[in-house]
């Protein structure tokens, strides 16, 4: 069976993750969460006192750019863990805060370049998923597969409240919908590699959808591509 890329893009909290990690899972695929990478980013200013109220240290964050090393490495369970320089953040990385510089860091030229030019290196071999905004757009614009996954943003937001809750977090409804939107907003209309569906891409709203209707879908579109 020939070895493929796969790309999956699409807003934020529709649950692209879990999607494309079952897939590589499933098919013994190396799986790429390319937004730990502009988390681990946005956690490294973060530590560094360069995101404020006021904005961002942009100049600080350019010239350190390239101390700034992202690795990803299984965890006992085999599930894939972010690391930034040597250091596991994997839990880290998964607050709002965080997600909130991510989404801004996300807006430099220079930042994406320099994680566009490690994403490409990962995918070399192929077999690989890969999951965030610009995969099957600007990082692999070759991949055999791009899937563009959405869903209504009150399902997202009440999916990423029922995620927060079990973790113990306290959110509300209307914040956590807000927030969703503005990333959107964000996601949508930065002028570096906005997110957008490539025009080959699969889209697949999954709104209504089972986690297994999901799955078996992905499933089929990937036999179609590899038994090519
Ligand atoms: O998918 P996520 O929520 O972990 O992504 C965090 C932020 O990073 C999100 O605001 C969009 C940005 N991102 C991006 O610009 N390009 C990617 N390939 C992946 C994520």
């Amino acid at each position: 069976m020939n070895k493929i890329i796969v790309a999956i893009d699409g807003f934020s909290s529709c649950g692209k993750s879990t999607m494309a990690k079952e897939l590589a899972h499933e098919v013994g695929y190396i799986y790429v969460d390319s937004g730990a990478m502009y988390r681990a980013v946005s956690l490294f200013c973060i530590q560094n006192g360069w995101i404020t109220d006021s904005g961002i240290n942009r100049d600080e964050l350019e010239k350190n750019i390239a101390s700034i090393q992202i690795e990803f490495k299984p965890n006992a369970e085999g599930n894939s863990e972010t690391y930034l320089n040597g250091q596991n953040v994997e839990k880290e990385i998964r607050s709002l805060e965080v997600a909130n510089g991510a989404s801004r860091v996300s807006t430099f030229g220079f930042v994406r370049s320099e994680l566009v030019r490690q994403q490409q290196l990962m995918g070399e071999k192929k077999g690989i998923v890969m999951d965030g905004r610009d995969i099957g757009t600007v990082v692999f614009p070759a991949a055999e597969l791009k899937i563009f996954l959405t869903a209504s943003p009150e399902i997202r937001a009440q999916r990423r409240l029922d995620e927060m809750k079990a973790k113990g977090e306290i959110a509300n409804y209307e914040e956590v919908l807000a927030n969703v939107k503005e990333r959107d907003e964000r996601d949508q209309n930065r002028a570096e590699s906005p997110l957008r569906k490539a025009d080959d891409a699969v889209v697949i709203d999954n709104s209504y959808l089972t986690r297994e209707e999901q799955n078996n879908l992905l499933r089929t579109l990937f036999n179609e591509r590899t038994f090519l």
